[in-house]
């Protein structure tokens, strides 16, 4: 069984299958909607082993399974097999896999020929929750997390959580630190839900795991329509992530980690700008430790800095970061870099 939302104005249709099938013959229905003829899907090395019955009658790229994967040398090599295959303007991308995948194909999908069409399946929480919705596709630079990318809507994305069977246990971990920030940032009740169960609970309940996955996605969809290119309100996504992306690929971190770190760090600051209490800073910290994610690990302040010096919202020696200033209730506020920098240097001295 499935049904298909297409948010009001958004330009992805969003699929969601519902586990009442057993195996994935429901996502093979689904792919029936499209030409196979002019399909080419990309999905890593665990990937493309896991689900080879599931693949076996298209074309497909695979790519290695590592975020140090994710840059301009795996898009060159994408667009050469393309060019060999003889895809064309005509071809349809579909990355199946987790954000890195999501990530690859989106971009790949932008630059080769000057633009071909793409659709999504996640397979991790993550991806479902949060990198495969909203159109940004970016690869990295060197230890610069995303910052070659894309702004471009995939034309689908298709969200079968049969393919979270295989998904390991860390993995589930990682994909609950951006759902956790969407209750930091916009929905209390999320986050007191979240409060109340843990990842036995969703695991073993997919009605109530495929709701707060419609949860999060209708947050971030709303998010993205108002906003589609960053200047405003869509910042708040990135709630936690000014200071992971400094640290993710420095102590190659898996996003989720990195974002958990990050969002602890970032309610050190709105504390001190923002008004945040301390019970709102123990909570999350409770919260994310509930969902088997860190909050605390050792640093080197100065090479955080470094990277954190580049991010994409800085201008000059002021950086938008966002802050929260209670459970439920971010803000972006314009704050000199020297503030982050005591922060990193209070974080890393605790650490
Ligand atoms: N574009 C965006 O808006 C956005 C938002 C958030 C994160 N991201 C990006 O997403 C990436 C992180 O994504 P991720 O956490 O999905 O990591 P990932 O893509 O690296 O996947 C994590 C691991 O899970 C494995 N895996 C995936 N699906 C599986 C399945 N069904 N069964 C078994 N194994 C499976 C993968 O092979 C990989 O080893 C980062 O690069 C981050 O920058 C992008």
């Amino acid at each position: 069984m499935q049904h298909t939302v297409t948010f009001p104005s958004g330009k992805t249709d969003y699929i969601f299958i519902k586990k009442d099938q057993p195996g994935n013959s429901s996502f093979e229905e689904v792919m029936l909607l499209y030409d196979k003829q002019h399909i080419v899907i990309i999905t890593n090395e665990h990937i493309a082993k896991l689900y080879a019955n599931l693949f076996r009658s298209y074309k497909i790229l695979v790519v290695p399974a590592h975020e140090n994967g994710k840059d301009l040398h795996a898009i060159e090599s994408l667009a050469k097999q393309l060019l060999d295959m003889e895809a064309a303007r005509d071809t349809l991308l579909i990355g199946i896999g987790g954000g890195v995948v999501t990530d690859i194909t989106g971009f790949l999908a932008a630059v080769y020929m000057r633009g071909v069409s793409f659709g999504f399946v996640p397979t991790t929480l993550l991806g479902m929750a949060d990198a495969a919705i909203g159109g940004k596709n970016g690869v990295n630079l060197g230890l610069n997390k995303n910052l070659l990318g894309t702004i471009r809507q995939p034309q689908f994305i298709l969200y079968d959580v049969n393919f979270l069977q295989t998904l390991p246990n860390i993995e589930w971990s990682n994909g609950f630190a951006e759902i956790i920030k969407y209750g930091c940032i916009f929905d209390a009740e999320l986050f007191a839900e979240l409060e109340h169960n843990n990842i036995a609970y969703y695991k073993q309940d997919d009605a109530a795991l495929l709701s707060l996955v419609e949860r999060c996605v209708a947050w971030k969809n709303k998010t993205v329509i108002a906003d589609e290119m960053e200047t405003g309100v869509r910042k708040l996504l990135n709630f936690g992530h000014t200071a992971a992306h400094a640290i993710e690929n420095l102590y190659e971190l898996p996003h989720g980690k990195a974002v958990a770190i990050g969002m602890v760090i970032a309610c050190m600051i709105s504390e001190k700008v923002a008004g945040l209490g301390r019970e709102d800073t123990a909570r999350l910290k409770r919260l994310l430790q509930q969902y088997h994610l860190p909050v605390s690990l050792s640093i080197n302040a100065s090479k955080a800095m470094e990277l954190l010096r580049m991010d994409k919202k800085r201008r000059n020696d002021m950086i938008d970061y966002i802050v929260l200033e209670k459970i439920g209730h971010a803000a972006i506020h314009s704050l000199p870099l020297t503030v982050i920098e005591n922060a990193l240097n209070e974080y890393a001295s605790h650490n």
